[in-house]
């Protein structure tokens, strides 16, 4: 199935299943899927008026909020979260270590339930090297992401809480240099992209404000060891 030619998510479901009920393994390093409505609408108003700078000399209009939490699964469909000690981001494509408010993310109903499901989500054969969630709440007003780059983690979540504006498509490349495009789609509310870092390089275009008041909150999840 070619992704790029099928951006709407109804088709994709469809697809999907259609290809399933066939007999055909679909391939879990791209998958798209609906989201919470409600989860989301309560996220932005536990969160959003906590939101602080982020890295300013590099993403000027950029805040954010984090939290990172050591996973366990034990088969019943919930994960076992405690949260680190540290939630600093060091070593990550640039900068030094970085230091954040820490959200309690977890005081949301039905967050976990997210979590979880993105979790079950990931092929078991490359669940067993996660160890760490890390999830930021991060908003943009124009610059989405600087250049073309890897997490250099296991598997990367998006999940779109609310979008004001146009633009900010993300790209999922083969390549450092963005000539093989695998994947585009703008997110829209609800959804939640996620995939496999290792086999992709990822972009999001600007955000083109409308107004004053444009604006792009994501949850970024990511998976890790
Ligand atoms: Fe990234």
């Amino acid at each position: 199935m070619n992704l790029e030619t099928c951006s709407d998510l109804p088709s994709i479901i469809s697809a999907r299943r259609e290809l399933t009920a066939q007999g055909y393994t679909l391939s879990d390093e791209i998958l798209l899927l609906e989201g919470d409505r409600e989860l989301r609408k309560q996220c932005v108003v536990a969160f959003a008026g906590d939101l602080q700078a982020d890295y300013v000399t590099f993403h000027p209009d950029r805040q954010r909020l984090r939290n990172v939490y050591e996973v366990g699964y034990s088969g019943d469909g919930k994960l076992q979260l405690t949260e680190t000690d540290s939630i600093a981001i060091e070593n990550r494509n640039m900068g030094g270590k970085r230091e954040y408010k820490r959200a309690d993310f977890l005081s949301v109903a039905h967050f976990e339930n997210l979590l979880a499901r993105l979790y079950l989500s990931i092929p078991e054969t490359d669940r067993s090297s996660i160890r760490l969630i890390e999830v930021d709440y991060m908003r943009t007003r124009n610059v989405v992401t600087n250049t073309i780059h890897r997490d250099f983690r296991d598997y990367v979540g998006i999940f779109c809480l609310q979008k004001h504006g146009q633009g900010a498509e993300t790209h999922l490349y083969l390549d450092l240099d963005g000539k093989e495009c695998a994947y585009k789609h703008v997110l829209s509310p609800g959804e939640v992209l996620l995939f496999r870092d290792e086999n992709f390089y990822h972009f999001t275009t600007d955000l083109e404000a409308e107004t004053e008041n444009s604006l792009r909150d994501v949850f970024i999840i990511i998976f890790g060891d």
